[in-house]
């Protein structure tokens, strides 16, 4: 029987290659490397580049990288993005030219249904993307009020029958704890009226899974905690690159571009300026990138990828 190799087609690859690095750079930072697709070909179009720092959270993804992408300037750790200034030092590195954020998970942890993030497939309910994290997708189905499930499935996925769905859920949990994708994804469904699944081009489960992945693993939290600190990482005139899958995320990502671009902080009705806030990033991408139809339908995952980049200001552009 032929061996399954998991794969993860990179979206938006000429929009990174294109926004991701200064021409000149030297060091880039991968944050959610992956299987490395975007570090290939950034390798591929910048050979000036001295060192990779690739960072995952997930250590399974990142062993597993090792395998299909070697090469001696990358140099692999296991954390999250915002670790970054701890990991530098470690990689005897001061400043970076280039980093790109490439957020959500791969297809080769959603293939694989023991880690739980696929409706599709029977698997345990995990959707952790760092098995250190010690809150599993079925301790919170398990363990949450109708409010708080309803807050997760409403705010994370935006999913309108929200109530319907908490409310299956805690009676199901009464005559057994959730411990399983499939068993999730029924009840899921099932609490869905028929006419509205009838005609949902998408599956039941879609929106709720989705919801329990970013609270699991909190996304916008840890993308709040890497935007705090990727400014301080760069050089004058390195790049920030962030791809995102959904409007919250990309809605702190734009807030974030937009207020540092901006700089000054004093109200419109100002006459002039009293903050000296000066602008310290320069926006790359006026309005955020989306895949063409082309790559939607090679990849119908690009579907809600959006890019958004900036570079950091010299010193003394604004003066
Ligand atoms: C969409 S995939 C990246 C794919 C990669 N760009 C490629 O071309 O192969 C996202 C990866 O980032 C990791 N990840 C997501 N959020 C992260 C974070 N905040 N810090 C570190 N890794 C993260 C996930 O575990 C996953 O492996």
């Amino acid at each position: 029987m032929n061996k399954v190799i998991p794969q993860h087609q990179s979206v938006l690859m000429n929009a990174v290659l294109n926004n991701a690095f200064p021409e000149n750079g030297k060091i880039f930072v991968d944050a959610t490397f992956g299987l490395g697709g975007h570090t290939r070909a950034i390798l591929e179009k910048f050979p000036g580049i001295t060192k990779v720092i690739a960072i995952d959270r997930d250590a399974e993804i990142l062993d597993y990288s090792c395998k299909i992408l070697k090469d001696d300037r990358i140099m692999r750790f296991q954390a999250n993005a915002s670790d970054l200034p701890g990991i530098m030092p470690l990689a005897e590195v001061k400043a970076v030219d280039g980093i790109l954020l490439d957020l959500g998970v791969s297809s080769y942890q959603l293939d694989n249904p023991q880690r739980g993030f696929s409706f599709s497939k029977p698997g345990p309910l995990d959707m952790r993307m760092d098995k250190d994290n010690p809150q599993t997708a079925a301790d919170l189905v398990n363990s949450l009020e109708k409010a708080e499930l309803v807050n997760i499935f409403k705010k994370y996925g935006e999913e309108k029958f929200s109530g319907r769905i908490a409310d299956a859920i805690i009676k199901e949990r009464q005559t057994e704890p959730f411990s399983t994708t499939d068993r999730l994804a029924k009840v899921i469904s099932e609490a869905i009226p028929a006419k509205f699944r009838a005609k949902s081009q998408i599956h039941p489960a879609t929106r709720v899974f989705q919801a329990l992945r970013i609270a699991v693993n909190d996304e916008l939290g840890e993308l709040e905690n890497f935007l705090s600190i990727a400014l301080d990482c760069l050089n004058p005139g390195g790049h920030l690159c962030i791809i995102s899958f959904h409007s919250l995320e990309d809605r702190i990502v734009k807030n974030f571009m937009q207020k540092l671009h901006k700089g000054c902080t004093c109200p419109p009705s100002f006459p002039v300026c009293n903050c000296g806030n000066k602008p310290q990033l320069r926006i790359l991408t006026r309005k955020a990138i989306f895949a063409e139809e082309e790559e939607i339908r090679h990849n119908p995952r690009a579907r809600s990828a959006r890019l958004r980049a900036a570079r950091k200001c010299f010193v003394g552009e604004h003066e």
